[in-house]
């Protein structure tokens, strides 16, 4: 598997709590490299796009509410097989199912508050990462 890049964002009920660094060391744990990294807090019209793939999900209303609540953490990781390498560390997006030493399961405190979110496809890491970035902005 080739060197890949995906999205990654550290979600509001983690920056709230101070876990940027302790997430960010788990990433690096697993070999993958932060090459770009900011700290933002997004719109409510820059969420609803950003989840738009979701707007018919019941729980729409609420995750794009939550998602602009504090800070997020947007950063995109470089390693070999990023995109899979990246969701196994996540772990399963509600952590009541999430492995055993994946961050959903140390620090996640719902399926809504789960901690991060992850790109799931190489369009999605793509796209996601053209929303937030600009090329000058990625340096490898
Ligand atoms: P994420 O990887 O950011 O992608 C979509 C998000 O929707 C997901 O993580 C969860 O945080 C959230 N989500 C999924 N299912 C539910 C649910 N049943 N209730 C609330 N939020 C959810």
């Amino acid at each position: 598997m080739a060197i890949q890049r995906t999205f990654s964002i550290i979600k509001p009920d983690a920056t709230k709590r101070n876990l940027t660094g302790a997430i960010v060391a788990k990433f690096e744990a697993a070999g993958l490299r932060v090459v770009a990294s900011k700290r933002i807090q997004m719109t409510l019209a820059q969420a609803q796009t950003f989840y738009g793939v979701h707007k018919e999900r019941p729980f729409f209303g609420e995750l794009c509410e939550f998602m602009i609540s504090e800070p997020i953490v947007v950063q995109v990781l470089e390693g070999e097989d990023a995109i899979a390498k990246n969701r196994e560390v996540m772990g399963a997006t509600n952590p009541a199912e999430a492995a055993e030493g994946t961050i959903r399961k140390e620090f996640a405190l719902s399926i809504g508050e789960n901690s991060v979110h992850g790109s799931d496809g190489e369009d999605t890491a793509a796209e996601e990462i053209a929303y937030f970035f600009s090329g000058l902005e990625l340096v490898g």
